[in-house]
Parts: C-alpha cells; structure tokens; sequence
C-alpha cells in the first residue's frame, strides 16, 4: 500500500515538474500534462489579466504563450525587431507548398524585404490616396444600388458588403473589378474562406504534438486535407493565370497595379545572392492581401452599420454633417474628408467598441527576449490584447459608453491616435492596409448614411454582441431595417 502511495506521490510530482511553467516566464494559471492551461480567448484574457497582471503566460497543449495587455507594454515591445516574428507553424505555408512566403506569416528577411516593397508600392499605387479614391467610389456607388435593392422591409445585411471590399483588394493587386453576382468572384471568395476557416485542424499539431502519432490516412480525413490541397490546387492555379496574363501584357514603364511591380522588382532582383521574389512569393502575398484585406474591413462596415442602428442620435448626427458637406447626388469622397471629423470620430469608436481583431495576430520571440524581469524563450508567441485595451479605464473613462466624442478636441477636430488605441496593432507588424481600410470604411459609411436610415425592425433591439471565429470577432447575423432618405 505505502509502495502505491508513494509510487502515486512521486508520478504526481514528476507530472507537475514537467507541466509547470519555466521561471523564466510570466505568471499565468496552472498547466496540466497534454492539454495545458486552455485555451486564452478574449473573454478569458480579462479574467487572468484580473488575477496575474498585464503580462502573463498560459500554456495551450504543449505550447507556452505570452500575453500583453496594457497599451504601454505592448507599443515598448512591438517597436521592437525580438518581437517582430510570427510563430513558424506549418499551418500558415499551406498555400505555397510548405515553404516560407509572402508578409503575414513570415519572419527576419523575407518579411522584411516583403513589408518594404508592399508598403512602398501600396503608397505609390495610392493606398489611402485619391488615385484609390475613383476605385472606391465606384465601389460605394455599387453598395448604395444593392442596398436600395433590398431596402424597407427587414433583412440581413447583404454579400455585397464582402463584395465591394474584395473588388478593391482586386484593383489594387490585378487592376480588376467585378460585378458583385460574378460567378468567378464568387467561387474565388468561397476559396479564401476555405483557409479562414477550414485550416483549424492542420494547426492542432503544433500544440499537440502527440496527433503526429496518428496514424497518416486518418489524420488526412480527420483534418480533410485531400479537399484542403485540392482548393488550394485551385485557388493557386487562378491566382497564376492572373500572373499569366500580366507577366504576358507587362510595359515595364506603366506598371499597372501591384503585380506588375513585384514582376518588375523579380527581374531586378535575379541575380541577386538572397531572392525572395518569387512566383510563389507573389502568389503567397496576393493571398495575403485578399485575407487579411477583405474579410475584416467588411466585417467593420458591418460593425458601423449596426452601431448606427443601436445609436439613432450619433446617426443622425453624422447623417446632419454629411448633409452639409456633400451635395446631394454628389458620392462622397476622400476630398469631404477633412470637413466630417465626426464621421471619423464616430468610426474610430467602433473600432474601439468592437475591436474587431480582439488579439491581434500572433507575434513570436525572434531571440530569447526580456520583458522586465521575466525572459521569453525564443520562438514562444507573443499576444496583444488588443480588446482588453480598447475597455481599460486606465485610457478610457466609462469604456462601455459609445461616444464618438472621445476622438474629438475641444474645437470639434478629428483626433486620429490616442493611447490606449491600437485596432491595426502598432509597431513594426501593425496593420500594412491600415490608410485603405480607412479609406474604404469612410467611402462606404458615408455613401450608406447619405442615402439610408438604418434601424433595428420594429419590437426589436440591436444585438451588438459577437461570434468569435478563428483571430476575428465578427457581428452576429440579424435583420435590420433599411429606409431610403428623402
Ligand atoms: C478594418 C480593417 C482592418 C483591420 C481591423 C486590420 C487589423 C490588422 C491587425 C490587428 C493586424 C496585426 C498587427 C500585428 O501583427 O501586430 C493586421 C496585419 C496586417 N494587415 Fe490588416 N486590418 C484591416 C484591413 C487590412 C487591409 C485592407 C489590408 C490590405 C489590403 C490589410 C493588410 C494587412 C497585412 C498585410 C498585415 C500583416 C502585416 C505584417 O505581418 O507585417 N489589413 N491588420
Ligand atoms: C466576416 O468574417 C467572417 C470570417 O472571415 C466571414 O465568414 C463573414 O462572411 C464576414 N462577413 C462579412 C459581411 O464580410
Ligand atoms: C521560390 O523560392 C523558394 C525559396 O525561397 C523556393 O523554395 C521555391 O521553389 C521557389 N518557387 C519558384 C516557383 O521558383
Ligand atoms: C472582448 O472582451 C472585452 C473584455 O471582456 C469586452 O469588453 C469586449 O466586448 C469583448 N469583445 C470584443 C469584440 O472585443
């Protein structure tokens, strides 16, 4: 019997030896053997950042995280290059046949020399600029027909929101525009989400490393990586024949649009000892920029849409303001921007209400890194709590309260960076389409408030509340009313 209890004794210890926490590492609840300490979403953050501080570390499975969560700590930390990696899962090379690619996901050089050359040619091909303006209108003129399709009876918001957003990811990479009920527009977007979405079960490895241990063909069917390989078979095929087809028709003194000018910088760089510009490179970042650039702005047109539902009196008031700068008939454009501060002011507090991206996305140490008096092993991911941030009383008085005013000085002008804000991230990872989106939610708000009342159906309220899917809060689906303005 004594044998057993010790033997039961000297297991227990050795389990909690090997499941607990290096010292190096934040304060963080207590780890188990094979599943860790579960799963940090952005609701269970606030409760360990209650009981552990603002950095603190769980451990998902076999995998040890930090989390950032005051403002100040995490714009020290992303300023800098030990933070500027993202974790090297295998899951994130899926589209490009296993190899490192493209700027989301990838680290060191190649991520550098990809940010440099996206950010350099997003600003000359007009990112945030009024050469992008015409693309957009056009885009905002489309949303305003079909609105007006569906308008005064209650109904869910339509794809076209998707639609528009995915046109102007389109015209910046592959001067391309589609109608919104495009057949291959739509087989395209369905292909993206597939990696959304789908791709969960291929990361479930990297924290439990034992699934390796399943056997091959049924890991294959569990994970349904036949059809996974297969859509991106498909999806890599379409993305080349555009490639084609601008390789083909490329005049090296008018580059048309972003493929144009990684084709151009590929022959640059060809003889060069390090070339990253590649046509999977190219595929890989085209990728990026639709699934990063689509889905989330709108998602955020969606957000604004349903705050203006649940705030009548902030709608009106925007609507008032737009009324006296943009003249009827008249879209409105990059160049009223200047003269509707409260519109932008009232969009910046839906970025903090919703806070779209609550986590950001996963940094990882690049070196053994040290945050105060604790060291982070390198290669361990590393969070933001963006949400967290965006409800810290420490920045924000009555954090619950919408009130557009926040972004506002006394003389009523737009205050566009406050600390304690951070919906792109900050710091050298932050968000690379952060002036479009802008852009694009100022263009689409604005047109959609100048035409339409938006309103819960009648005995309703708003549900301002969320679904959490995979990095993303998204707005639950509903029925609103959309009333023509006279
Ligand atoms: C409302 C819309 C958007 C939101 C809220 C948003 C938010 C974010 C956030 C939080 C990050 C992660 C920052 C970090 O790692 O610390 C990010 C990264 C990124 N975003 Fe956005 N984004 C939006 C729209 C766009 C658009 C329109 C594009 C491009 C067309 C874009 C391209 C990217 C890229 C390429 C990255 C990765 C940057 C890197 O790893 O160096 N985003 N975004
Ligand atoms: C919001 O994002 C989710 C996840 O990417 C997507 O499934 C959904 O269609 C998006 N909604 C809109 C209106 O774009
Ligand atoms: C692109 O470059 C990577 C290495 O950076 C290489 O593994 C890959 O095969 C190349 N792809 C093409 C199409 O040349
Ligand atoms: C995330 O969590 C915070 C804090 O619990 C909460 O205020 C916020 O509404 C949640 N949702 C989003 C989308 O950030």
């Amino acid at each position: 019997m004594l044998v057993e209890v010790l033997l039961c004794v000297a297991v227990l210890l050795l389990l909690h030896l090997w499941s607990n926490r290096p010292s190096t590492l934040p304060p963080g609840p207590r780890r188990y053997p094979i599943i860790g300490s579960g799963f940090a979403d952005n609701d269970s953050v606030k409760r360990l950042q209650q009981k552990y501080g603002d950095v603190f570390s769980t451990r998902f499975g076999a995998v040890d995280q930090v989390f950032l969560c005051s403002y100040k700590l995490i714009k020290e930390a992303f300023a800098k290059t030990e933070f500027a990696d993202r974790p090297s899962w295998r899951v994130f090379n899926f589209l490009s046949d296993g190899e490192e690619a493209g700027v989301i996901f990838s680290s060191g050089a190649r991520w550098q020399a990809s940010r440099r050359f996206l950010l350099r040619q997003l600003r000359d091909l007009g990112m945030g600029k009024s050469s992008m303006d015409a693309a957009v209108a056009v885009e905002a003129k489309a949303l305003v027909e079909d609105f007006r399709r569906i308008a005064g009876s209650p109904t869910t918001l339509p794809d076209s929101i998707s639609l528009v957003t995915l046109n102007v990811v389109w015209q910046l990479v592959a001067s391309r525009r589609y109608n919104l009920d495009d057949a291959e527009m739509l087989r395209f977007l369905r292909l993206i989400r597939v990696f959304q979405e789908d791709v969960v079960f291929l990361v479930l490895p990297e924290f439990f490393p034992w699934l390796n241990y399943i056997p091959a063909p049924l890991m294959r069917r569990l994970s349904r990586q036949d059809w996974l390989q297969k859509s991106a078979k498909q999806a890599n095929d379409m993305m080349q024949e555009v490639v084609d087809q601008h390789r083909a028709s490329l005049d090296p003194d008018n580059p048309r649009d972003l493929i144009d000018c990684y084709l151009l910088e590929m022959e640059r760089q060809k003889d060069s000892p390090s070339v990253i510009f590649n046509d999977t490179d190219l595929r890989k970042n085209i990728f990026d920029l639709f699934s990063a650039g689509f889905d989330t702005t709108s998602n955020m047109t969606r957000y604004v849409i349903l705050y203006m539902a649940a705030h009548p009196d902030v709608q009106r008031k925007v609507q008032r303001h737009i009324d006296e700068v943009v003249p009827r008939g008249e879209v409105p454009a990059s160049r009223h921007r200047a003269r509707l501060p409260y519109l932008d002011a009232t969009l910046q507090e839906v970025h903090r209400m919703a806070s779209l991206v609550p986590l950001g996305v996963s940094h990882a140490a690049a070196t053994d890194v040290r945050i105060g008096e604790y060291v982070i092993p390198k290669g361990t991911p590393v969070s933001a709590c963006i949400g967290l941030c965006h409800k810290d009383p420490r920045y924000w008085d009555e954090p619950e309260e919408f009130r557009p005013e926040r972004f506002l000085d006394e003389e009523g002008k737009f205050v566009a960076q406050r600390e304690g804000f951070l919906p792109f991230g900050v710091g050298r990872r932050s968000c690379l389409g952060e002036a479009l989106a802008r852009m694009e939610l100022f263009s689409f708000a604005a047109a959609l408030l100048q035409s339409f009342t938006f309103a819960p159906p009648e005995g309703r309220k708003v549900d301002l509340g969320y679904t959490m899917l995979p990095g993303i809060n998204v707005p639950k689906v509903q029925e609103l009313l959309i009333l023509p303005r006279t």
